[in-house]
């Protein structure tokens, strides 16, 4: 029997397109910092490439810098905003329940650069205090914030957050790995009236999250910001992220998320019909389940469950067996299993968020899947609270 997939938020398959002008971008032979013709032809792809990024990012092409992925670029926007901020800025708004990418860059600069954390609390929901946001920001170095929860969903209001962090005159960074292709995302809507380096000044997108390889990302970046670069070299994509350029990675991304933009909203209803499909069947067969996250704004394809009594980790185990791959959402450290810091930040106990697991769907889901996990977790659940 073929493997259940539901951990789209991990990873979601390549798409056939992105294969195939990775394959095809991998056969010039040229640097595309090179004089001569080959090294022209690479150039040509990748800057076709940024500039259709750019349009499905709704940026300018010179604003957008690749990089491996989403966590070089939430490194390169948290460490580089720090780096280059005013004298005397020694904050960072940080909200509880953000990407580990976020949370362990700023702890870095924590326990190494004297930074200090302005929290701002989420609700049970896990949806963003957005008047605490505003209250942090005023004379921060910088504020960075998840547009979508990965783990529980829930869709913070972007727009908002830019126009509080434009008001106070602080640099903001959007994590958006885990709502591009799934949410509308305009940098140039966001930073509407912000001006100079303050406001929304850059975005973090992945490109494996969108059927693009693993390995490659961008972190758009305002022409009017110059975050401190994290490597230094030969001055590639504006002095912010030298290296040898991956033109087969950026040809890849950019068919990605052109396909996944061009699919969004019909896909958004066909994820969500699936999701709230998965949900109606776990309130009627399994009562003592508890939905967590936004009941409305969530991450299309996204279905967060806590299961009291049980561990998640024995439930994903016991899911794996009958071939449903899910996730508990959280990191394992060291092989031990963490609890969810972002249903810790919901206000829920321990043993709660050591109870959780999310199942997200995407392009290849379908309704047989649906039927899978729903004919396999009444049994994995009894058996998972039975071995606790
Ligand atoms: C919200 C969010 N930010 C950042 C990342 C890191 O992205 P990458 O896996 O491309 O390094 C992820 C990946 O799971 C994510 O979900």
């Amino acid at each position: 029997m073929t493997a259940v997939y539901l951990d789209h938020a991990a990873t979601t398959p390549l798409r056939p397109e992105a294969r195939a002008a990775w394959l095809a971008a991998q056969d010039i032979v040229g640097n595309a910092s090179s004089i001569h013709g080959g090294g022209q032809a690479a150039r040509r792809v990748l800057e076709e490439s940024r500039e259709r990024l750019a349009v499905v990012l709704g940026c300018d092409a010179v604003e957008v810098v690749f990089t491996s992925g989403g966590t070089e670029a939430v490194n390169l926007a948290v460490k580089g905003l720090w780096w280059s901020r005013p004298d005397g800025a020694d904050t960072v708004v940080l909200p509880d329940g953000e990407h580990h990418a976020t949370l362990d860059a700023v702890r870095w600069l924590v326990a190494h650069e004297g930074a200090i954390v302005k929290p701002v609390r989420l609700d049970g929901v896990g949806r963003i205090d957005a008047s605490g946001f505003a209250d942090a920001l005023p004379g921060a170095a910088l504020a960075t914030a998840l547009i979508a929860n990965n783990e529980v969903g829930t869709v913070q209001d972007a727009a908002a957050m830019a126009r509080a962090a434009g008001d106070a005159g602080v640099p903001l960074h959007l994590d958006a790995v885990s709502a591009f292709g799934h949410l509308p995302v305009s940098f140039r809507q966001w930073r509407a009236d912000a001006v100079g380096a303050a406001g929304l000044v850059a975005l973090s997108v992945s490109g494996h999250k969108v059927g693009a390889p693993v390995g490659v990302g961008a972190l758009v970046v305002s022409r009017q910001s110059t975050p401190t670069p994290l490597q230094h070299g030969g001055g590639q994509q504006r002095g912010l992220r030298a290296g040898t350029q991956d033109v087969a990675g950026a040809a890849a991304f950019a068919v990605a998320a052109e396909l996944a933009e061009h699919e969004r909203e019909a896909e958004a209803r066909r994820l969500d019909d699936l999701r709230d499909a998965l949900a109606r069947s776990i309130r009627s067969s399994l009562p003592d389940a508890e939905v967590l996250g936004d009941p409305v704004e969530r991450i299309p394809g996204n279905l967060h469950v806590l299961f009291p009594g049980a561990s998640g980790e024995t439930l994903l185990f016991l899911l794996d067996q009958a071939g449903i791959s899910v996730s508990t959402g959280s990191a394992c450290q060291a092989g031990v299993p963490e609890p969810s810091h972002v249903v810790l930040a919901l206000g829920r106990t321990e043993r709660e968020a050591r109870s959780v697991l999310r199942f997200t769907f995407g392009r290849t889901s379908t309704g047989a899947d649906l039927t899978r996990v729903v004919a396999a977790l009444p049994e994995a659940y009894a058996r998972a609270a039975a071995a606790r």
